[in-house]
């Protein structure tokens, strides 16, 4: 197992990351059986890949932030927030949505993840937020109670929880 540098931590995306995200992102797409072809044209421009997703996009229809989770030049994964609901994200999607590159998991990552999100949730003024998962997702279905999810009604069989952020120090 690699011994990461230092605690990761939510950055914006950031150049200094990409064999680790290039190759993360490839092994997993091998492993999901998705195609890897987005991955060239950012492999030839790494640093316009990442400016491309900082700062507050539209996604999903609404304001929405993208965080790599980091440490030293290790891409662990991504995180993101968005700043608004639709009724679709009412209903599945929720406020932030996460992933971990399959190498990292099962080492606390995304938790120990989606407890420096509420932060930033926090941040952008949100002063709680929906988080949803399919109810096959047992790992995802953890993170979020891990993080103090409260059960709400299911809808279209989403598993659906609030959480508080917590107010900033
Ligand atoms: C869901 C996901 C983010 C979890 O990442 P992770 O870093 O492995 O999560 P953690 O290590 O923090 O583990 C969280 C909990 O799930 C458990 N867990 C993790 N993987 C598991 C697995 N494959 N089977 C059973 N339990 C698992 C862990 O043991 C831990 O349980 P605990 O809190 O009782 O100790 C990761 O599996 C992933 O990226 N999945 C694909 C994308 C996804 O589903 N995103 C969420 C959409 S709602």
């Amino acid at each position: 197992m690699i011994t990461l540098p230092e605690p990761p931590r939510l950055v914006p995306p950031t150049a200094a990351v990409r064999v680790s995200y290039l190759t993360g992102e490839q092994a997993d797409c091998v492993l999901d059986g998705r195609s890897a072809d987005w991955l060239g044209p950012a492999s030839e421009d790494f640093e316009g890949h990442a400016a491309a997703r900082r700062g507050v996009l539209t996604r999903w229809g609404v304001p929405s932030s993208i965080y790599w989770y980091v440490a030293g030049e290790h891409y662990l994964g991504t995180l993101v927030i968005r700043h608004e609901l639709t009724p679709e994200l009412a209903v599945a999607g929720g406020h932030i949505g996460y992933r971990v590159v399959t190498a990292w998991r099962r080492q606390g990552h995304a938790t120990r993840m989606l407890a420096s999100g509420l932060v930033e949730a926090r941040r952008l003024g949100l002063a709680r937020v929906l988080l949803t998962c399919h109810p096959d997702n047992e790992p995802s279905r953890r993170v979020i109670l891990a993080n103090g999810g409260q059960p709400d009604q299911t809808l279209d069989e989403e598993l659906r929880f609030w959480i508080d952020t917590h107010p900033l120090p």
